[in-house]
């Protein structure tokens, strides 16, 4: 039976990262895939994250399940981060949360609840996503559409190509908006943006379906759900998806959460109930590790205030290199909009042959479509990248 298959084209961004780890130039530089960096390149274990880990270790009595939706403490402290410590919609009992195998388990959980919903499904996802949302989306067999999202030229927001592409959309359509540091271009919404988004899809009677992979990283934990916030408080029925991986630092350990947002709290409980029977038959439970740390983070005072220290230390390094990285290109053209952008990455707009002899002849990879994770940047490399990207570009 297996000999009828071809094999799949690889996953391009896991491809890159398989790429960089095989080069053995001592200075190659890695842009690729979305994982934090420190200055010395790193990608470094929390601080709060090891005491978390050192005190379950200790306390941990047993490896029992946990049940379909995961730890009820590590879903509450949840729910508050992404919509707030008082939100109605939490004490209304209009929001459950359920612990994820990682975000990418909270999108494809969602997938599966809303074909269970609707058997015809059309979820719109911005030009460009990430290549990541179309196998999660699709594979549940939702029908996938574009919206405008990204001015290919200025490689900021259209957002009036956003507002009419959306205009097309159908009641009972999902739209699919990154909460904040857009993957893959880094260009977000401004509050005025999600309120008019917001009243599109209040008047058209769509679906806002968010994820959320990285709050904290672009301008803070509170600043980054505003958005979100706000539409979460104007609609009847949302769903979020949350990741840990970046703001936690647990890539790994795959943690994630999914939020349904109901019209009502008896409406809330029958569709929670549907959601953990999808569960069950997926994959049953989640891993427990990695929401045990979450929770125990956010669940002590002390320990909560050192990861923010240590969250906010990762987001304004992150807005320092943006800077550093447009005034460092200045002589090589305007890339001032890479300051004005959020979160990990960005696109620099050069073409595919560009970034495949930024690989080849300076070892820096990024990926084809220009993407860089800006997180992977440090000022002893600035020069280097803007003298490779000078030489490539003349
Ligand atoms: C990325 O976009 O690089 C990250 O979200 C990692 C991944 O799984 O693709």
């Amino acid at each position: 039976m297996f000999e009828a298959l071809n094999p799949l084209p690889q996953d391009p961004i896991l491809q890159l990262m398989l790429q960089f780890r095989e080069d053995t130039r001592p200075d190659k530089v890695d842009l690729g895939i979305g994982v934090y960096k420190d200055d010395a390149g790193n990608t470094p274990i929390m601080a709060a994250v090891t005491e978390a880990e050192r005190r379950l270790l200790e306390g941990e009595t047993t490896k029992s399940y946990v049940g379909p939706a995961g730890s009820a403490g590590f879903n509450n402290a949840m729910a508050a981060l992404i919509l707030g410590d008082n939100s109605p919609l939490i004490r209304d009992g209009r929001t459950s949360v359920v612990q994820t195998p990682g975000g990418c388990g909270a999108l494809r959980m969602a997938a599966e609840f809303l074909r269970l919903c609707k058997t015809d499904i059309t979820v719109w996802v911005s030009t460009p996503t990430w290549a990541n949302h179309l196998p999660l989306l699709g594979g549940a067999g939702l029908t996938i559409r574009e919206y405008s999202y990204l001015n290919p030229k200025t490689l900021e927001v259209d957002f009036a190509g956003m507002q009419e592409t959306l205009e097309t959309a159908k009641a009972g359509d999902v739209v699919l908006l990154h909460g904040c540091c857009h993957n893959p271009s880094g260009a977000d919404l401004n509050l005025e943006q999600w309120k008019e988004v917001t009243s599109l899809i209040q008047r058209k009677g769509l679906l806002p379906f968010v994820d959320m992979a990285y709050q904290g990283l672009g301008e803070g934990l509170e600043a980054d759900a505003a958005g979100v916030r706000h539409l979460a408080g104007a609609v009847p029925e949302m769903i979020i998806a949350a990741s840990c991986s970046k703001n936690f630092g647990l890539y790994r350990e795959r943690t994630g959460a999914l939020a349904l947002i109901s019209g009502t709290a008896s409406v809330n409980s029958a569709a929670t109930s549907q959601l953990l029977g999808i569960i069950r038959s997926h994959y049953s439970m989640p891993p427990a590790h990695g929401a045990a740390i979450v929770e125990t983070i956010l669940g002590d005072e002390k320990l909560r205030a050192q990861w923010q220290d240590e969250l906010n230390g990762m987001c304004e390094r992150i807005l320092h290199l943006r800077h550093a990285f447009a005034d460092t290109l200045a002589p090589v053209g305007d890339f001032r909009f890479i300051a004005r952008q959020r979160g990990m990455f960005s696109f620099l707009g050069i073409s595919p042959e560009h970034v495949v002899r930024l690989r080849k002849e300076h070892g820096i990879y990024l990926l084809d479509s220009s993407r860089v994770n800006v997180a992977g940047l440090n000022d002893r490399i600035l020069p280097r990248v803007a003298d490779a990207l000078n030489n490539v570009l003349k």
